[in-house]
């Protein structure tokens, strides 16, 4: 496994006054070191988990035997969950098995992998019509067991599968959730769906390599032992205590500089890889919901964070990129490398006689995209805009499992440089409460009254 970061495109040496100095990274080399062992002390006494789960062998072997006892009766795995519950899931699927809809050929051999996170009607009537119950089988998440959209998704999904399959319905069923916490639980047991334990000290974004990520992966046919190898080896690198032998700790500090140093409040993560577009969408929660928060571990009020925004290399270069090049100055560029693209995709020798086409003749789009890359690095570093990249040497099980984990680790250790929680989300309950309230569930009635409130008074100023 071989993951690297390169940094030196955030150093002022290459972007001027946007760019951090070498005596303000070695000043702040003992910050990182104190977030280090902050990470450490939370693992080791239990608060946290993330750093365990490449490690617990008999929950990956209990989801094999699973994937391999219902192997060959579906061509359909359908999740329904939302954020940190589906999230890791399509990077997954996306990462192994490619982009859609350039996938393989569907088959009870290769399930394909339907994911129901949003309750938009149009979207879940489609997705079932799409779908064959008695070749489905329906895997349900959610850490609190009663996420709103999950629920109501579910219970849909659940219908549909009984319509057709009648008491046999819940042989299709899976459910991953906190064991003896939540409704779902309580469901699952009532109706013994086959039941995946999500730890209590994982949170939903840090939870991919927990059954949340690893039971849809395996039932996809990805191989969760090459996933949870190469990050368990990402783990032991991470608690390194040496800044230059531990990659997520060295890009905590650096992104954690440029960001409030140099106020780039905005990270682009750049990936130069279809199959990395869903880790940039899983990385996007990751960061996001981590690292805003309204205060600091003290109590201070600070309303800190960092937005992230995902963009794809080559595409958005056509789109973004003017953008990033000459827009305000308050973004950092991560690109997301590949060193050995799976295919080279040869472009064919014959000449056309004209210049724009004949120069490519014979080269590759493996060369094309990294070139792509490595000039838009340098024009923005010449534009003096920072720009750092990680570079996997391959998109397979064993780099994914490494990077996702690289990558829980980096927002970690961030948390800790900013002395703020990053395990929390506060600002994610309120509108789930209104929602409750809206939607008529008991216990939620106080939150109907200041929802009403909020409603009489935009009436009046309307
Ligand atoms: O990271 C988180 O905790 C959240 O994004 C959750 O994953 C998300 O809100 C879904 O929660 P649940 O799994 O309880 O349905």
């Amino acid at each position: 496994m071989k993951i690297s970061f390169d940094p030196t495109n955030l150093l002022s040496d290459m972007v001027g006054e946007h760019g951090l100095t070498r005596s303000e990274i070695k000043e702040a080399s003992s910050k990182a070191t104190a977030a280090l062992r902050a990470v450490k002390k939370i693992s080791e006494e239990g608060q946290q988990g993330f750093p365990h789960l490449p490690f617990q062998a008999q929950v990956a072997k209990d989801i094999l035997k699973f994937a391999g006892s219902v192997r060959g009766t579906c061509d359909t795995v359908c999740v329904v969950g939302i954020g940190g519950s589906a999230l890791g899931a399509w990077a997954i699927d996306n990462a192994m098995r490619g982009p859609h809809p350039v996938q393989p050929a569907f088959s009870r051999k290769n399930p394909r992998l339907v994911i129901l996170d949003n309750v938009d009607p149009s979207f879940i009537t489609a997705a079932l019509e799409s779908m064959d119950p008695r070749r489905t089988l329906a895997v349900v998440i959610a850490k609190s067991g009663a996420t709103a959209e999950t629920v109501a998704t579910f219970l849909i999904v659940r219908e549909w599968l009984q319509k057709k399959l009648g008491k046999k319905a819940r042989q299709r069923i899976v459910a991953v959730t906190s064991s003896g916490r939540g409704d779902l639980a309580v469901l699952a047991e009532k109706e013994q769906y086959r039941t995946f334990e999500i730890p209590a000290n994982v949170g939903g974004r840090f939870s991919v390599l927990s059954p949340v990520g690893m039971a849809p992966a395996a039932l996809i046919g990805i191989d969760i032992r090459k996933i949870l190898k190469g990050a368990a080896e990402m783990t032991h690198l991470c608690w390194q205590p040496k800044l230059d032998k531990n990659i997520a700790l060295r890009a905590a500090l650096y992104q954690y500089l440029i960001w409030t140093r140099k106020n780039k409040s905005i990270q682009v993560a750049f990936p130069y890889s279809n199959h990395l577009w869903g880790t940039a969408f899983w990385f996007r929660q990751l960061w996001a919901e981590s690292l805003g928060k309204a205060t600091l571990r003290n109590g201070e009020k600070v309303h800190v964070g960092q937005t992230p925004v995902a963009a794809l290399g080559t595409t958005d270069q056509h789109s973004q990129v003017q953008l990033y090049m000459e827009g305000p100055n308050d973004k950092v560029l991560t690109f997301w490398a590949v060193e050995k693209q799976r295919d080279r995709g040869k472009i064919p020798k014959g000449k056309v006689g004209l210049e724009a086409f004949d120069y490519l003749a014979g080269q590759n789009l493996a060369k094309l995209i990294d070139a792509e890359r490595r000039a838009t690095a340098a024009a923005l570093t010449g534009a003096g805009r920072p720009n750092c990249t990680f570079t996997l040497e391959r998109v397979d099980e064993e780099h994914l499992g490494a990077f996702l984990q690289l990558l829980e680790f980096q927002t970690a250790f961030t948390g800790e440089l900013l002395a703020i929680d990053a395990f929390d989300q506060p600002g994610v309950e309120m509108g789930k409460k209104f929602t409750f309230a809206l939607m008529g569930r008991r216990g939620f009635e106080s939150f109907r009254e200041q929802f009403d409130a909020y409603e009489a008074k935009r009436q009046r100023l309307s």
